[in-house]
């Protein structure tokens, strides 16, 4: 089965199979006019159409980008894409006045989907999982992080994996499972969260990495929920469990997570908007990748990361969703990029390498995905605008008209071509 994408204005991508840090980040190879060309699911050619004529015969299908700009599908490495219900009534409290903090102790928060969440059958989660997979997919997105967290029950939890798991199965986009089962102290333990925890590491950790279904593990490390501590604890037996660590770090509180992140030898430390300048120098000497997410800022109204700062220091800087219902209930990476770029102080091909290549580094795959080069998953869309600057100057709009994923048309013309 071959592919090839023809009639862009311009193919544009970050290269490499690495995060790219500091000058680097905003590097884009920009190639006019260039064709692409997809045996299975691999990239097999950029470059000119002439060439290509030399060097192939009549691909199997054509998709005619109509003078767009062709880019790397989206990496989105930090979702919360599995949980029932919504908060839209938080919306209008904050609104008011009253805080994510306010509203969580008071009932609210993630123990409201939770509840939410143990009540909804497996067959439910799925689908609403499925619908949101679809807003992602339309949206440009190819490869998401997908964590756990709203069942804070064994029972739930394993749930949730296995709706991730079987996601992954029934939609074109893949989904990197992460344990979130510390993601906050569940109603029937709030007044003892640390038997909570001692079960977590001596119970709940243990079933879920001995069902296969995560492969990676999370923790909101925050003032209230789990310290510093109790977050260590938590990720003690990560290794053991051939689990790569993700952490919830600094978001509304500066407790250093980012160095906890750094020493533990996280993937990924995400959040930061309260990260201190000793947690940036620390990420800056580390593999650690920096991931941020500015639809959490903005829809809790709170303060930017130090985008700038992190970049400038030569961490590795990737930008996420944090899709979720209660501080980011948005499934468009094209709206992040808005907001790293408008509000955070990025470049646009800065973000784009953030949201592409780097993204794809936090969730360790950018051997695999992130740019378009020879060798790498034919994962691309093909926006309706001829530079990728549309993308963030035509704000609110969703550019993105087709998608092709594993070599694949999985969006034609705003489309979905498979049906489940
Ligand atoms: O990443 N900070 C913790 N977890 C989510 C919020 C989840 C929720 O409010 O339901 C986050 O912002
Ligand atoms: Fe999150």
């Amino acid at each position: 089965m071959s592919l090839l994408v023809h009639g862009a204005h311009q193919v544009v991508t970050p290269t490499g199979s690495d995060a790219r840090r500091g000058p680097e980040l905003g590097a884009l190879t920009i190639r006019p006019q260039a064709v692409v060309r997809c045996e299975h699911d691999r990239i097999v050619f950029i470059g000119e159409e002439v060439e290509h004529r030399r060097q192939f015969g009549e691909p199997d299908d054509l998709l005619d980008a109509c003078g767009g700009c062709v880019l790397p599908g989206f990496v989105d490495p930090h979702t919360h894409p599995v949980s029932a219900g919504s908060r839209e009534d938080e919306f209008d409290r904050r609104l008011r006045g009253e805080t994510y903090m306010d509203i969580a102790r008071s009932g609210g928060g993630i123990n409201s989907t939770v509840r939410a969440t143990r009540k909804a059958s497996s067959k439910e989660l799925l689908a609403t999982t499925l619908d949101r997979l679809d807003r992602f997919l339309a949206h440009g997105t190819t490869t998401i992080e997908a964590k756990s967290g709203y069942g804070l029950d064994l029972e739930t939890e394993l749930r949730m994996l296995e709706v991730i798991r079987d996601a992954d199965g029934m939609h074109p986009i893949d989904l990197h499972p992460t344990c979130l089962a510390a993601h906050e102290i569940p109603p029937e333990y709030r007044g003892d969260p640390e038997t909570w925890v001692q079960r977590l590491v001596d119970e709940i950790h243990p079933e879920i990495a001995g069902s296969g279904l995560a492969e990676a593990v999370d923790v909101f490390c925050e003032e209230g929920v789990f310290d510093l501590e109790q977050t260590r604890r938590l990720l003690a037996d990560a290794d053991r469990f051939g689990w790569r660590i993700h952490l919830h770090a600094d978001e509304l509180t500066p407790l250093g997570g980012a160095e906890l992140a750094v020493d533990l030898g996280a993937l990924s430390a995400d959040h930061l908007m309260c990260v201190t300048p000793e947690g940036v120098a620390a990420l800056a000497r580390s593999e650690t990748v920096a991931v941020l997410l500015p639809g959490t800022s903005f829809f809790l109204r709170s303060p930017w990361a130090p985008a700038r700062a992190l970049v400038d220091a030569g961490c590795a800087v990737a930008l996420a969703t944090d899709c979720n219902p209660g501080s980011s209930p948005t499934e468009s990476m094209p709206v992040i990029l808005a907001l790293a770029t408008l509000g955070m102080g990025l470049g646009v091909a800065e973000a784009v390498t953030a949201s592409t290549l780097n993204a794809a580094a936090a969730i360790g795959r950018a051997d695999e995905i992130g740019s378009i080069e020879e060798g790498k998953r034919a994962d691309l869309i093909i926006l309706d605008a001829p530079t990728f600057h549309h993308l963030v100057y035509h704000f609110g709009i969703n550019l993105v008209r087709h998608v092709v994923k594993d070599g694949r048309v999985v969006v034609r013309d705003g489309l979905p071509t498979v049906h489940r």
